[in-house]
């Protein structure tokens, strides 16, 4: 009995392990639909709002040729390109199967391309450009390398494709509503190379077993 009952304690505790980490890495950082994990820099109480003046063209914006919303997307879109990368490196060493290892190749390798097109964005703009991925996205690289043998390319795939709904959804969000015409023309350019990810990562979400229709909100 005593033997039965240890055992369930430390089924529960590694179930609470590995919840702790799926809410409070993918689920938390993807499920809120306003905020993004990438845009720390742009926590604040008062939600939609505040978008809709990042989104407007003020004196400022007029002044310096692109809107508050054009430098947060580039520099949330710098630091999801380093994300990537970084993701991608980790899954070609640590996945375990070639589908997911192949994801993470592909992602290494547009993710680079897109690197270079928003840095030369950006420093043409003025707009700083960030040498990390943001914090969040660093917590979650983290927290997926915990994962051993198959469930790391369960949880890696997993964070991939709700990334890529968010990415997807930020780059329409600049094509709609940005102002500057290269900020713009970059989130145009990124969406389609997206859309191909997101495919990729439902895809070898599948083949690992993973529940596509849990993770793709
Ligand atoms: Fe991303
Ligand atoms: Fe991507």
């Amino acid at each position: 009995m005593m033997r039965r009952t240890g055992r369930l304690l430390l089924l529960l505790v590694a179930a609470l392990v590995v919840g702790l980490l799926a809410t409070g890495s993918f689920a938390l950082a993807h499920s809120n639909g306003g905020d993004h994990h990438r845009s720390d820099q742009r926590q604040r109480s008062d939600g939609q709002s505040s978008d809709q003046k990042l989104r407007r063209c003020d004196q400022v914006c007029r002044e310096k040729g692109y809107s508050a919303w054009d430098q947060q997307w580039l520099m949330m879109s710098i630091e999801g390109d380093r994300f990537e990368i970084q993701g991608g490196m980790l899954a070609q060493h640590r996945a375990t199967t070639q589908i997911v290892r192949d994801l993470g190749a592909r992602l290494v390798k547009d993710h680079t391309k897109s690197l270079e097109d928003a840095i030369a964005v950006a420093e043409k703009l003025g707009i700083d450009v960030p040498k990390e991925p943001s914090p969040s996205q660093q917590w979650e690289l983290r927290a997926v390398a915990q994962f051993p043998g198959r469930a790391f390319d369960r949880w890696y795939s997993d964070l991939e494709v709700q990334d890529h709904v968010q990415d997807i959804t930020e780059a329409q969000d600049e094509v709609d509503e940005g102002f500057n015409k290269k900020v713009k023309s970059t989130a145009e350019d990124d969406l389609p190379v997206l859309r191909e990810h997101l495919k990729l990562a439902q895809a070898a979400l599948a083949s690992v077993g993973g529940n596509a229709s849990s993770s793709s909100r």
